[in-house]
């Protein structure tokens, strides 16, 4: 949550800093603020509201002359949106300016004993406390007093401080909050993202928890927490620029939708040689697949759904048990982790802090971590002892899309390799699952091309719906969370998902006349079961949405409207099914005319518990 640019250079800040916030407002867009060091005094311009509210302000930055600054777009944890708990924050004599990423923990206790000492507090923000330890602290010696505060903190935080006294000088240090550095011709950047800086370089360096980072106009020096000057390594970011961009599309969330079938293709496509899988970045051998006892899949959201898939595609096809956990509740419940266990940890971002905290509880419990992740140098990407890559490059809008498509093609890749090397599957059956994993990426683009109409007519006539449930059987179960869940987030409707057969053990109570109940039937050795449940619903008012397979038309006799996916194997329907309910979610969204790039209360990249 909430992003930071920051930039010291040959050309003006403010301008590079708004440009740069604008890449960075799906980590948070309730308020926005810039601290520029116009040479003698550093300048503070923070409002609430999105970012066109703070450019309008700042006349696009030009109202702010000066070569220094710090950015910040926020996403609000402690203290209610405001122009006061906007970041920057800065100490009384506005001699020291901060913005932060993250929470910091103990703040209540640090802010208690400043007070006592007779400091005055402005914001209900926990980052106002960094800044009045650094002045507390700062006795010209800037580097020995960031440490110090450091030393002091407890949470999570990636920060960028400018000094007054210092119109030279940059700083920032992260812990458990991401922050890359970057360099260009004609300035260095601090930032949460590499979107915000993709536009003027891709050479990048990856801050590490504790490290700390001095930009100056023509160097870059780092140093861990004891001050001791160290060595990084520069990275190049592979990542398109026009990636980053909407290029043409009303919204980014329409743009991904639309390069699915790209993304999956450079998710799977490497992975295939010579009719067989060959998954280098595992690196484990037949031996230790043969003697995997059990996977934990441990993930948040859209990629908890994802586990949920790969649950029923790995144990159906490699025979491995599988438990798949959110994060957030893993970490806290001591988990069982014995030899034998492989613990998948899936995440788009790669720096979701229960996810993250969950691959720390699997590692310390002595057990390896694979990350599938998308976000390479993300700090699960580092962390885990093996990274699958998803290559979906850059997603931005809040709901994801294609990212979730590449994590179920990473676990289809996953589970055929597994089960091959296991030898729970035929090679006549391997074959014919290759050829059908092949054949994903043209599928997606054939519904894409023939059913966005539809889609947005379908989408019409569920606007004013107020509630709704997915319900599907097998994978159908788990792309209905996923259905459900991109609807609710974008669209606020209230939805909910349940294994069909499960309604009536409570959940049918709350159908009623014009409940939407979205029906997922891919699954052709269940179709009648979950035909019955659509039957059911139908009695008691439901206006039921059918996504079926092609030929199926016994659904559509039960429904109010019948969306056809073509065939595929039956343990890859979620990446077709999944894409009609993605533009569902979207058009009924704009239809109801919310941003739907920026859904109330979300950000992109959950960084706090
Ligand atoms: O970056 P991650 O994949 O770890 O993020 C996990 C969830 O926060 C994410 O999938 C979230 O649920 C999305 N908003 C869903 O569209």
């Amino acid at each position: 949550m909430c992003g930071i640019v920051g930039y010291i250079g040959k050309e003006q800040a403010a301008p590079l800093l708004l440009e740069g916030l604008s890449k960075l407002e799906y980590r948070g867009y309730d308020s926005a603020g810039l601290a520029i060091h116009n040479g003698t005094d550093v300048e503070i311009s923070k409002c609430k509201g999105r970012l066109k509210v703070l450019s309008d302000l700042t006349e696009g930055g030009a109202a702010m002359q000066g070569s220094l600054g710090i950015g910040h777009t926020r996403w609000a944890t402690h203290g209610a949106p405001s122009d006061t708990n906007s970041h920057p924050h800065i100490n009384a004599n506005s001699s020291i300016a901060v913005v932060h990423n993250g929470i910091i923990e103990n703040y209540l206790k640090i802010k208690n004993r400043l007070l006592e000492k007779g400091y005055e507090f402005q914001s209900q923000t926990d980052t106002e406390v960094v800044v009045q330890l650094l002045d507390s602290y700062y006795k010209g010696d800037a580097l020995a007093a960031i440490a110090k505060v450091m030393t002091k903190l407890d949470g999570s935080y990636a920060l960028g401080i400018v000094f007054k006294d210092r119109p030279e000088e940059l700083f920032a240090v992260r812990k458990d909050s991401p922050l890359i550095v970057g360099v260009s011709e004609t300035g260095k950047f601090i930032a949460s993202d590499v979107p915000a800086i993709l536009k003027q370089t891709r050479d990048v360096y990856y801050l590490e928890n504790g490290e700390i980072v001095r930009l100056t106009r023509n160097e870059v020096n780092f140093y861990n927490s004891d001050l001791e000057p160290i060595e990084k390594e520069m990275k190049t970011v592979q990542w398109d620029i026009s990636a980053a961009e909407k290029g043409g599309y009303k919204h980014f969330m329409l743009k991904e939708i639309h390069e699915q079938p790209k993304a999956v293709r450079d998710t799977i496509n490497p992975r295939i040689r010579n009719n067989d899988i060959v998954i280098d970045e595992l690196n484990m051998s037949e031996e230790d697949i043969k003697n995997l006892k059990k996977i934990f899949i441990v993930a948040c959201g859209s990629a908890y759904h994802v586990g949920m898939t790969g649950k029923y595609v790995i144990e159906d096809l490699a025979r491995i048990p599988v438990e798949v956990d959110m994060a957030s509740e893993f970490r806290y419940r001591n988990p069982i982790l014995e030899e034998g266990t492989l613990t998948i940890i899936i995440s788009q971002s790669g720096e979701t802090a229960d996810s993250l905290a969950a691959l720390r509880e699997a590692k310390e419990k002595g057990v390896k971590v694979l990350g599938i992740i998308n976000v390479v140098g993300s700090s699960i990407a580092r962390e885990a002892d093996n990274v699958m890559y998803t290559w979906a490059g850059p997603e931005i809008a809040v709901a994801t899309t294609k990212a979730y498509s590449t994590q179920l093609a990473a676990m289809y890749l996953l589970a055929m390799h597994f089960a091959k090397v296991r030898g729970t599957i035929s090679g006549e059956q391997f074959d014919h699952m290759l050829q059908d994993l092949r054949r994903i990426p043209d599928q997606i683009q054939s519904i894409l091309d023939n059913g966005v109409s539809k889609l947005q007519y379908i989408a019409s006539h569920y606007v004013a719906v107020k509630d709704s449930f997915f319900i599907g059987r097998g994978v159908d179960y788990t792309t209905a969370l996923e259905g459900s869940l991109k609807l609710k987030e974008i669209s606020y409707i209230h939805s909910e998902a349940f294994p069909a057969g499960e309604l009536k053990h409570g959940p049918i109570a709350l159908i009623e006349e014009g409940t939407l109940v979205a029906a997922l039937l891919t699954q052709e050795d269940l179709y009648k079961k979950t035909i019955s449940n659509m039957v059911e619903v139908q009695s008691r008012g439901a206006r039921v949405l059918a996504i079926t397979n092609e030929g199926n038309e016994e659904a559509a006799k039960v429904s109010e409207m019948a969306i056809y996916i073509p065939n595929t194997d039956k343990h890859f329907t979620t990446s077709l099914s999944v894409i009609p309910l993605q533009l569902l979610s979207y058009y009924v969204a704009v239809g109801k005319g919310f941003d739907v790039d920026k859904p109330r209360n979300l950000a992109k990249s959950v960084t706090v518990e």
